[in-house]
């Protein structure tokens, strides 16, 4: 090497350090495991770090298949943790929102959490005032799952499997679930569902992940710039039920099909606005072939962050964090305040074991529920 190739590597690694703009530091793709914590009835559990070797990080924990940190460069290679948690894992024991973890068995609402499957009806808890939300008292998000790091030559992989016994949360069936998180070299966080049952079900799987592009705790998203490939929505009732319609947002501020702002519609005289408090729906995403199709695309211009999502699901969930109001502190004490991050869930639609006319949520024995979502980062 010559000196002055030396010393130019030398000047560059020092402006780097100075400038902090290479954290977190670049590794081979991989997972890390370390202890979290312990339950409430004294189980361990553990935070596993995924990096894919362009220093993209993301930690997950088998406590609810929760995400509990993601970190993507800015424009200028600066990394920011994007999603919303807590530091430790007794934040995740408290009342919190979901933050980041797998939703199961049904992602979403069940009207007056009840639904009739082969003539017998069956009685879900009614955790959302008279409706079944997000799989009732102890869904896949407070359950502990096993967790087993998968060798992959070029992405980071985790596998997270757990067994829903038959009559758990009020679901028939015992249901075997997995699902594999990657994180790959192009800086996308793969989600792969997969579940089997021994008597038919219902299901609904999603990622409660609440986005805030600029930084978690860097205030709200309203400035964040938002395309949604859906011509229609699926309109809810005042406890946020559908009606069943599979209606147009062309003229409504649901139409995101040209990137806008969150802001700049979110406080409109708007009966559906008002009923969610904010964007609290469930998009009917154009899909153009049965595969991974991209849904939606957000921007965040300060940062220049990119987030993309892509899924083989019909729906997507918009929900702006319209019911956080400040009392959550969550990692480094930041203030979760109202509109302060942003989730996609992507899904079937709600309600859709008591929706004839929606596309079916039924799993019976001998088949097999399989779904991918992709969360994909770059810069612009
Ligand atoms: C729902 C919101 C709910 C939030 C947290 C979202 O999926 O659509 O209505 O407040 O989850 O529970």
């Amino acid at each position: 090497m010559t000196f002055r190739l030396f010393y130019a590597i030398a000047l560059g690694m020092m402006s780097v350090a100075v400038l902090g703009l290479a954290e977190p530091a670049q590794e081979t793709p991989g997972v890390k495991r370390m202890p979290f914590g312990k339950t409430k009835d004294g189980h361990p559990v553990d935070l596993y770090t995924l990096t894919n070797g362009n220093g993209m990080e993301v930690t997950i924990t088998n406590y609810g298949g929760t995400v509990v940190s993601l970190k993507t460069p800015d424009r200028k290679g600066k990394f920011a943790d994007v999603v919303l948690g807590f530091d430790t894992f007794d934040g995740y024991l408290g009342n919190e929102p979901y933050f980041g973890a797998l939703i199961g068995r049904y992602g979403n609402r069940i009207a007056k959490g009840r639904f009739t499957l082969d003539g017998h009806e069956y009685h879900l808890a009614q955790n959302d005032n008279a409706n079944s939300l997000h799989g009732g008292l102890k869904g896949f998000d407070k359950r502990v799952w096993s967790a087993k790091e998968m060798p992959a030559k070029d992405l980071a992989a985790l596998q997270l499997s757990y067994v829903s016994k038959d009559g758990e949360e009020g679901y028939p069936g015992n249901l075997s679930v997995t699902v594999n998180y990657s994180l790959t070299p192009n800086n996308e966080l793969k989600i792969d569902y997969a579940a089997t049952t021994d008597k038919d079900t219902v299901l609904n799987l999603t990622n409660h992940s609440y986005f805030n592009l600029a930084g978690q705790g860097q205030g709200d998203i309203l400035t964040h710039r938002m395309m949604i490939d859906a011509d229609r929505f699926t309109p809810v009732d005042s406890t946020l039920i559908p009606t069943g319609e599979l209606k147009s947002v062309a003229g409504t501020p649901l139409d995101f099909r040209k990137a806008t702002a969150i802001g700049a519609r979110i406080d409109q005289n708007d009966e559906q606005l008002k009923f969610g408090k904010g964007y609290d729906h469930n998009f009917v995403l154009h899909r153009q072939n049965g595969g991974l199709t991209m849904a939606a695309r957000v921007t965040e211009p300060s940062s220049g962050r990119v987030m993309e999502v892509l899924t083989t699901e019909p729906g997507l969930q918009f929900y702006t964090g319209n019911f956080l109001d400040g009392t959550i502190h969550g990692k480094g004490a930041k203030v979760y305040g109202r509109r302060s991050a942003f989730c996609m869930e992507t899904q079937h639609f709600p309600d859709s074991p008591n929706q004839p006319k929606f596309p079916s949520t039924v799993l019976k024995p001998g088949q097999q529920y399989q779904s991918t979502t992709v969360y994909r980062f770059s810069v612009e």
